[in-house]
């Protein structure tokens, strides 16, 4: 299937990367939809909360390539964790600082899959594919995001 040993532990190592991403943004995504508090967080927790379970299924897609090509999906104490933005605000009505936070992971999420998409290019289609359609949903999401912090930050200003 591939057409060397060091091709294919390539994708599996960017592969594993967005997978360690998806799992670390399920864990922020469920403290940062609980932990806000006041009026003007409700639609912002009600988002998030929503993204939590694709979220989750895309860690779960991923793990699943992982494994087809043969790969070993980590346990968690092979996980890092480095979402510095995305870490719950002291204050726990600092909306924006959680909807940045929200840009920043799907931004880098995006490009987690701009790198397989281009490492797999002639090489690995079906994991192109899965690449291209995750990417098109963190895209949906930052959007989503920037449009709520267009509003927010109006509010403020
Ligand atoms: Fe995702
Ligand atoms: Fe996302």
């Amino acid at each position: 299937m591939f057409k060397d040993e060091s091709t294919r532990k390539k994708i599996v190592d960017l592969l594993t990367k967005s997978y360690n991403a998806e799992i670390e943004t399920v864990a922020n995504y469920i403290a940062n939809s609980v932990n806000l508090d006041g009026v003007r967080a409700q639609h912002i927790k009600a988002a998030l909360e929503s993204d939590i379970s694709e979220e989750l299924e895309h860690a779960q897609r991923l793990a699943r390539r992982i494994k087809t090509i043969d790969g070993v999906v980590p346990g968690s104490q092979a996980l890092q964790w480095t979402q510095t933005s995305l870490q719950p605000p002291k204050q726990t009505t600092d909306v924006v600082s959680v909807i940045k936070g929200v840009i920043a992971a799907e931004e880098e999420a995006i490009e987690g899959y701009q790198a397989i998409i281009e490492a797999t290019e002639g090489v690995d289609y079906v994991t192109q594919d899965l690449a291209i359609e995750l990417q098109g949903d963190e895209q949906e999401h930052r959007r989503e995001f920037i449009g709520f912090l267009k509003e927010y930050e109006q509010v403020n200003g």
